[in-house]
């Protein structure tokens, strides 16, 4: 074995050899420093003749990247296996429970989404949604609500900069455009409902410019107003928690249904406290209607052999009743007092299964 076969294995036993970080730098000085035997064998090449001193050089260098590799790969096993040490002990057991002054809460307009999009889920209706950044034509027009209709004069719109017409940006004032996307869209029958933000510009106890609606639209060859009853009835029932209670259909006016109608629920409130249930008084809930041709004809669908049913609700409303909260601007101040106080546990998911 020449002199440098010699010391390669014996360099890269003692680089095998090193049981951590610390004696591995110790190897490397050793091996590779300025005092090192390659680093001597280095300075002894000005004393051979041109030949021997190239294959010697050659074989030094080549030896001096072999080891340099070897330490590198040491090294990084050592910091993978280090690396796994650490996962081994940092392992986080996310079935221990969270502390309790640092759990989050489920905000009450998502709680109350989610279980109107729970029962509704279970009667077969789809979630769909569309954009908060609508046309003219598509949260007006298309809805049977030309340039020129009162109702437009209701809505408070915001307007974004930019020409008139149906092209005219808006914030969508409620969410009853993605009816007119889901039509233009997809063929019947159709079965959604949409939960979303919508914007108008109104701001007091019972205002604020951003609140939430839930749409609804089913489109059938047989839709018919019995099972517009029938959906929203039961709907009605399943979120209040109330089997019996009260639902009336009062006519009413939507430009984008014919015939138009608003839903109260019955309720009470003798000796200055309200409550939800049989009683003497009712209090209105959502509006809805048979979709009006006019609107099908304008998303191509052939009303002649369609017809369908729309409903919508207002989100902060619904929570409001249900859950006893008396002021709509508190729940987009963000106070982590009310929050804890009104909030839900992000365990309570609402499933018809399991009763709300
Ligand atoms: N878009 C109406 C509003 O914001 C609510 C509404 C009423 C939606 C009747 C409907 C409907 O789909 O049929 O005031």
């Amino acid at each position: 074995m020449t002199e440098l076969e010699a010391l390669r294995s014996e360099l890269m036993a003692a680089v095998g050899k090193a049981a951590d970080l610390d004696a591995l730098e110790r190897v490397r000085v050793s091996a590779l420093g300025k005092k090192s035997r390659i680093t001597e064998m280095m300075k002894g090449l000005g004393a051979m003749d041109a030949d021997a001193r190239r294959t010697a050089g050659q074989a030094l260098n080549a030896l001096k990247t072999e080891v340099a590799d070897a330490i590198e790969t040491r090294k990084r096993s050592f910091s993978d296996a280090e690396l796994d040490r650490r996962l081994m002990q940092e392992r986080v057991d996310v079935t221990l429970p969270a502390r309790p002054e640092r759990q989050g809460r489920v905000h009450p307009i998502s709680q109350t989404m989610d279980e109107i999009v729970a029962i509704l889920g279970e009667m077969g209706l789809a979630v769909a949604e569309g954009p908060d950044i609508e046309d003219d034509w598509h949260n007006f027009t298309a809805l049977n609500i030309p340039p020129d209709h009162p109702a437009r004069q209701e809505h408070d719109t915001f307007y974004l900069p930019g020409a008139g017409g149906d092209e005219r940006l808006v914030l969508r004032t409620h969410t009853s455009p993605v009816q007119i996307r889901t039509m233009v869209a997809t063929k019947p029958p159709i079965r959604i409902i949409v939960p979303g933000r919508t914007y108008r510009c109104d701001y007091d106890a019972t205002h604020s410019p951003m609140f939430h609606q839930v749409e609804g639209l089913v489109v059938d060859e047989t839709t018919h107003m019995g099972h517009l009853k029938g959906c929203l009835i039961d709907f009605c029932r399943a979120f209040f928690d109330m089997d019996d209670l009260p639902v009336r259909f009062r006519p009413s006016y939507f430009p984008f249904t014919e015939p138009s109608a608003e839903v109260d629920i019955g309720c009470t409130r003798k000796g200055g406290e309200f409550r939800i249930g049989h009683g003497d008084d009712w209090l209105e809930i959502l509006g809805c209607g048979m979709v009006n041709p006019k609107v099908l004809e304008n998303c191509g669908i052939d009303s002649a052999r369609y017809q369908g049913f729309a409903f919508g609700l207002g989100v902060e409303r619904m929570a409001m009743l249900k859950y006893g909260i008396p002021d709509l601007r508190t729940f987009f101040e963000s106070d982590l007092r009310w929050l804890r106080h009104y909030g839900f546990s992000a365990l309570k998911v609402p499933t018809m299964v399991g009763g709300l």
